[in-house]
This record gives structure tokens, C-alpha cells and sequence, in this order.
């Protein structure tokens, strides 16, 4: 059955190909190719749970290009951190962030195996601009501003983008530890994005697909309220910008005339004073 779509895939330490994982399956949703049997079954028995779970991820996919397009544009920011920053597909963030500014600096981090054996794609940058992968937890934040200091200069604005990570950290307090040490470090001016899990709109079901991801997946997960991603901003001195915690399809949209339906991935920017 699924050994056709495993054969390509390459053979790489530290994976366990028989526990659902947050980066295949996220791939999986996305319409990629890097996936085995488990994360398969696991993303269909969850879109069984909650349908709108693919358009979740595609919508995610389209917050980040709007929200690294308001960071390279508008906000004038010329230097990304992408912390989560899953398997590579198109769009990824230094081709949005370069299209507008070819000198953009963007490094990225994940502590998933087969995200650092397919980190090649994600290192093609432009000439005048830089691109780093670096293999780090985000659980150790004051790691990874050492480590993308020798690429990015602290001491002036960076984008900071945690796109479907940050339901990872599974208590508010470690939470608020962890983009608390890593914007407190940034230069004024700095800004996050974050999309994340939430109830908004679906609420049992939602709850239901997140403790069903928690029984056999991993790294395990938790849903937030937009209240709770609020406050998170808040804890950590940023101020957010309009139009606050939203369905991330309705995060500055292309077009106001017609708004797409909510999805639970919720998303919002802050911004460092
Ligand atoms: C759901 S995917 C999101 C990918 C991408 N940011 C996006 O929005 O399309 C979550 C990513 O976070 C990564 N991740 C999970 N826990 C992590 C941790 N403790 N440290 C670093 N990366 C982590 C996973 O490996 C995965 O690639």
C-alpha cells in the first residue's frame, strides 16, 4: 500500500517513519511528497475529524507570503528568523522575502531530521542576499539567536515568523519564556508572526483533532483561544498590529470584497517598541 510513496524518500537518522510527525503531515496537507505510511493515516484519520484541516495549512501557506511581504515591504525589514519552518515547498520564505528585496537575509530553523536532509532547497538564495539553515529546538532560544547572529545583525530589526510551531510549546508559561528571551533579545523594531492552532471556529472538533494528534503523533501539540494568543503578545512587550489575532485568511487579505470562510489556523503580527 504506502510503500510507492516511500520509496523515494531518503534515508535519514533520527527518523522513526512509524510515528506521524508534524512536518510530513503538515507536507502531506500541503500537497507535498514527503511522507510515509503513518503520517498519511494519521492526516486522513484527522481530516475525518475536522475537514477544513488542509485548508487550514493552505491558508498558513498564503499568511506567510502576505506577512513576509509586509515585513520586506511596508515594515522595511531586510532580515528573517523562520523557526518552524517545515519541509520546502514553493513560497518558501527567503523566495517571498528576495522577490522584494534581494539582499535579504533569512535563516531558518527546525529540529526535524528530514527537514535538515532537505535543507539544500531552502538554501538557494539570490547573490546579494544570504540564506542559513541551522538545526536547533526552540526550545532554546538563546541557542538559536547565537547561532543566526553570525548570518543576521541583532542589533537591528529582524523578522521573526513561527508559522504552526508555536501549538508545540505545550504549557502558556514556557511559551511566554520563549518568545519573551527571543524578542527581548531583538533589536526595537523587530516584529513575530505567529499561526497557530486554535477553536475559534469549529471548537469540539478542533479539541477532538488535537487529542487525537497527542495520542499518537508527534512533537505533541496544544489549541489556544484567540484571547490566550493575545495575551501571549501582550506578555511578551509587543504591540499587535492590525487587524489583531485572526482566521489567517482574513490577516490582510488581497481583496476585503469578498472574505474567505474562517479556518481555525489563527494568526496575527506584533511588533517590538
Ligand atoms: C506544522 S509545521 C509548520 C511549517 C511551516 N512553518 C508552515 O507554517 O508551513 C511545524 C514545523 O515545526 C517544527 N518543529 C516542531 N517542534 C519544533 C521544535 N521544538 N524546534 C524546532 N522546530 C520544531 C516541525 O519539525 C515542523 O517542521
Amino acid at each position: 500500500m504506502g510503500e510507492r510513496f516511500e520509496e523515494h524518500l531518503p534515508s535519514v537518522p533520527g527518523l522513526d517513519p512509524n510515528v506521524a510527525n508534524s512536518a510530513r503531515v503538515w507536507d502531506y496537507w500541503l500537497g507535498g511528497h514527503q511522507f510515509y505510511e503513518a503520517d498519511k493515516a494519521m492526516a486522513d484519520e484527522i481530516e475525518r475529524v475536522l475537514p477544513d484541516i488542509v485548508a487550514q495549512a493552505r491558508a498558513d501557506r498564503l499568511f506567510l507570503s502576505r506577512v513576509v511581504e509586509f515585513f520586506a515591504g511596508e515594515a522595511g525589514i531586510g532580515q528573517f528568523l523562520d523557526i518552524g519552518t517545515g519541509l520546502p515547498t514553493s513560497n518558501n520564505t527567503h523566495e517571498v522575502a528576495q522577490r522584494l528585496r534581494p539582499d535579504a537575509r533569512v535563516v531558518y530553523v527546525d529540529n526535524d531530521p528530514l527537514v535538515l536532509a532537505h535543507a539544500r532547497a531552502l538554501l538557494t538564495s539570490t547573490p546579494q542576499g544570504v540564506t542559513a539553515y541551522l538545526d536547533a529546538d526552540l526550545h532554546d532560544p538563546d541557542h538559536i539567536l547565537d547561532e543566526a547572529g553570525r548570518t543576521l545583525d541583532l542589533d537591528r530589526p529582524v523578522a521573526v515568523t513561527m508559522l504552526g510551531v508555536v501549538w508545540h510549546i505545550m504549557e502558556d508559561e514556557q511559551a511566554r519564556r520563549i518568545l519573551g528571551r527571543l524578542m527581548g533579545r531583538l533589536a526595537p523594531g523587530s516584529h513575530l508572526a505567529i499561526s497557530h492552532q486554535t477553536d475559534e471556529v469549529t471548537g469540539v472538533r478542533a479539541r477532538d483533532a488535537v487529542e487525537m494528534w497527542n495520542r499518537d503523533a508527534a512533537p505533541k501539540g496544544v489549541w489556544r483561544s484567540k484571547r490566550q494568543l493575545e495575551d501571549l503578545f501582550g506578555a511578551v512587550g509587543l504591540e499587535l498590529l492590525e487587524p489583531g489575532i485572526v482566521s489567517c485568511n482574513r490577516w490582510r487579505p488581497e481583496t476585503t470584497d469578498l472574505l474567505p470562510d474562517e479556518v481555525d489556523q489563527f494568526g496575527g503580527v506584533g511588533r517590538k517598541p
